[in-house]
């Protein structure tokens, strides 16, 4: 298991660094993160991309979908996960709407970096989305592209569905990739698919693929911290495993501790401070008088 105190693994992970690994056998592990807390377990578990993913806006704000979430709120959130951060490469999406011309993609992806201190973007989109990823990667940005179920569309796609079912649409999904990595990205996002059409698709592109839903045969995995740890109950896709159950953790443990207030069992005497022992016998002659 990698942790921070694997001193090799300490130098910071850069987007060549990511795209280098095509093909590797040691995969891509890439998490969400989207806060200072979240980012330092992340960072120090060893994964190698933290994302701070525009699913903020469902496990962290509470919306629906992920269509509301702001420029300024992603930059927000960067900045705090970026304080977290010591290895992994944060990598920070762009919300809805905010690329939908190349003169706002390079405008807010610019944002993220200086403001936010992301080290890349992700994007959502294939083909149609090209443009902005050749702008942005010839600024000097590093790209990551997103296609298959690319949560930006649901209303186009009818909810959150599968994508490239059939021959004809795992076709376009290919051509979709194929047009991301042509036009610049480090790397791409495969989401909700099924595993012959993220197979196609990883043997068809030189950059690694990152699957979320699209079985083992991509470079890597991308989760939501939420769902890894069981701290998001709305739905749970059917790709997702948990490897904790923190939400009934935590649950438990607030409900613990309002019982101990409650019946005055918090604080205790170790939470307690006291007085230097000269001290006691002078603060008990102190009269106090109420304030009518
Ligand atoms: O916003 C997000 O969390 C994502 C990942 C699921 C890839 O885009």
């Amino acid at each position: 298991m990698n942790t921070t105190n694997d001193t090799a693994r300490q130098t910071p992970v850069t987007a060549p660094d990511i795209q280098a690994r095509k093909g590797a056998e040691d995969k891509i592990c890439c998490i969400t993160a989207y806060d200072y807390p979240s980012a330092l377990i992340a960072d120090s578990a060893g994964v190698d991309i933290i994302l701070v993913g525009d699913s903020l806006a469902m496990v962290v704000l509470g919306h629906e979908d992920t269509l509301s979430v702001t420029v300024d709120e992603m930059v927000h959130h960067t900045l705090a996960a970026s304080r977290g951060v010591s290895r992994a490469l944060l990598v920070a999406d762009m919300p809805f709407m905010s690329y939908c011309t190349v003169e706002r993609a390079l405008e807010n992806a610019g944002r993220l970096m200086a403001q936010g201190r992301a080290r890349a973007v992700k994007l959502e989109g294939g083909v149609s989305a090209a443009p902005q990823i050749r702008a942005l990667t010839k600024a000097g940005i590093p790209v990551m592209g997103h296609v298959g179920l690319t949560p930006q569309h649901i209303a186009r796609f009818g909810g959150f569905k599968a994508q490239g079912k059939s021959a004809e649409a795992a076709r376009a999904l290919i051509d979709d990739a194929q047009a991301v990595e042509e036009a610049g990205a480090f790397s791409v996002v495969l989401e909700a698919m099924p595993v012959e059409c993220a197979q196609l698709i990883t043997e068809a592109v030189d950059i690694p693929t990152i699957g979320i839903g699209a079985g083992t045969v991509t470079d890597g995995q991308v989760l939501v911290y939420h769902d890894v740890l069981g701290l998001f109950d709305r739905f749970v896709p059917k790709f997702v495993r948990r490897y904790a159950e923190l939400g009934e953790a935590s649950r438990q443990a607030l409900a613990q501790y309002c019982d101990d207030v409650r019946r005055g069992r918090f604080p205790g005497d170790k939470n307690t401070l006291y007085m230097p022992d000269d001290q006691v016998a002078q603060v008990r002659r102190i009269k106090v008088k109420k304030k009518k």
